[in-house]
Order: structure tokens, then C-alpha cells, then sequence
């Protein structure tokens, strides 16, 4: 079957886009915007998305294994897009759990996630991803530390060698994700987790839980030593910081 792509010059959010299409049972691969004035980041935040300097990209992967596809999936992407960045140049680009993509301490991509139709039934993970590409400063403060291709690289990247190379790493982590499971992904993310070992603080609805990262299992949790001793904590609305 063909690649389905649709290239929009500009929407609310990708994500959105893609969410009403599957729900009117459009066939469709990937979303691509120019711009986004409604550009979501996880946790309620807004994702800054000016006109052409960056990528914004929803892919629509259907869930055909159920459960297992979906553990683990959204770090999964992650590495798939760190990998991508990488490939262009970039050095010491590292994840931070769940699916943060860091240089240092500066955020240059992220990934969102929505579930679409409940796994009895047909389903749909809509994979949103926005790397900043050539976005420069100054641009409205962003209330987080950032930094851009453009900025790592010294020059003007081409988004189109962006996207090539990550539906390239992408379609390769996806088939192992959905054939193997996270479990086959595992290694290669806890080695470039940039907070491996650090002292952090994870905030969940329930409350504070202090301690140092292990590594993350075999599902995507991560391993936090507690004064009560290892305990593995899901993604969702957790929000991890240093101590
Ligand atoms: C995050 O790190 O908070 C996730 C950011 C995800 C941004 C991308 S840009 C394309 C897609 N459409 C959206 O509205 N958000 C995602």
C-alpha cells in the first residue's frame, strides 16, 4: 500500500489533524505542518511552532499486537529521533525519560503520544514528534531551556534531510518495538540516558519520590533507588527533575 502524506502550511496541531482524519477513517501515514498555532506539548504544555524553521510531524501507526506494542513505544520514538540526530552531526544529544531529547541540558526535540480507539477495537497511536530545526533566538521565551539544529550545527539544516532520516530510524525502531517489544530497545536507551545515575525528584498526582536513577526495564519504567530500595515508576504525568 502507498505512503499516505499530508503537507499542510498551517493547522492547529498535527497531532488534532491526524486524530479527526483516523476518526473519519481517512487512511493516512503522516501529518506535516509548516506551522502550528496550537502546537501541544506533553503535560498540558504549548509547543512553540513557528512558520517553516522547525518539524512538526504526527505519524498514525495502527496497533495490531495490542498492549505490548504500546509498552515502552513512547521512549521508543525517542530513540528513533535521537538516532535521526545523531546521523546529522549532533554531539551529546541524550534522552531523558520518558521521551525528552536533550543536548546537555537544552531541549532540542520532544515526542507526544495520543491513543486512539481502545485496543478491543481498532486502534491508532498518533506519534507526534517536533524537532527544532533552524529555529533561532530570540523568539518568545519558552519557560524551558532550549536549543536547535541550527544552533548545535553552526548553519542552516534542511528539514527535509530531517524527515528522511527520521521515518528512517523510525520505521526501523517501530518494526522492532512492534515484532520484539521495548525489551530489544532496552539497552541501546539506558546507554544514552543522560540522568542515569543522578539524584532526581519525580512528582506524581500521589506525591514526591526522591532517590537516583537505576536504568529503565524491560516496559519503559524507570528505576528509581528509594530509601525503601528499587522501585519502577510508569510514564503518564510524571515530571522528573534533578535534586
Ligand atoms: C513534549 O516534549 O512536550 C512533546 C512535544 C511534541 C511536539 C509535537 S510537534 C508535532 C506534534 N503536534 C503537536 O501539537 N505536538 C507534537
Amino acid at each position: 500500500p502507498e505512503f499516505g502524506v499530508v503537507l499542510l502550511k498551517t493547522v492547529d496541531s498535527t497531532n488534532e489533524y491526524a486524530k479527526r482524519l483516523v476518526r473519519n477513517h481517512q487512511r493516512l501515514d503522516v501529518v506535516l505542518a509548516e506551522e502550528q498555532t496550537q502546537g501541544r506539548g506533553r503535560r498540558g504544555r504549548q509547543w512553540q511552532s513557528p512558520y517553516a524553521s522547525n518539524l512538526y510531524a504526527s505519524f498514525v501507526w495502527p496497533v495490531t499486537e495490542g498492549m505490548r506494542q504500546l509498552e515502552g513505544l513512547s521512549l521508543a520514538v525517542g530513540l528513533a529521533v535521537l538516532q535521526a540526530i545523531d546521523d546529522l552531526g549532533v554531539e551529546d544529544a541524550g534522552l531523558k525519560w520518558p521521551n525528552d531529547i536533550l543536548v546537555g541540558e537544552e531541549k532540542i526535540a520532544g515526542v507526544l503520544l495520543e491513543l486512539i480507539g481502545d485496543l478491543a477495537d481498532q486502534s491508532h497511536v498518533i506519534i507526534g514528534v517536533g524537532i527544532n530545526v533552524n529555529m533561532q533566538r530570540p523568539v518568545e521565551e519558552i519557560g524551558q531551556p532550549w536549543t536547535s539544529l541550527r544552533h548545535q550545527l553552526g548553519g542552516y539544516v534542511s528539514r527535509h534531510d530531517v524527515y528522511r532520516g527520521l521515518l528512517g530510524h523510525l520505521r526501523r525502531i517501530l518494526s522492532v518495538q512492534k515484532l520484539e517489544g521495548f525489551a530489544a530497545l532496552r539497552q541501546q536507551w539506558d546507554a544514552r540516558h543522560l540522568w542515569r545515575g543522578r539524584s532526581v525528584e519525580l512528582s506524581s498526582g500521589v506525591g514526591l519520590v526522591k532517590g537516583q536513577v537505576t536504568g529503565i526495564n524491560d516496559r519503559g519504567e524507570l528505576g528509581i533507588r528509594t530509601s525503601r530500595g528499587e522501585e519502577f515508576f510508569a510514564g503518564g504525568e510524571l515530571s522528573l527533575r534533578l535534586a
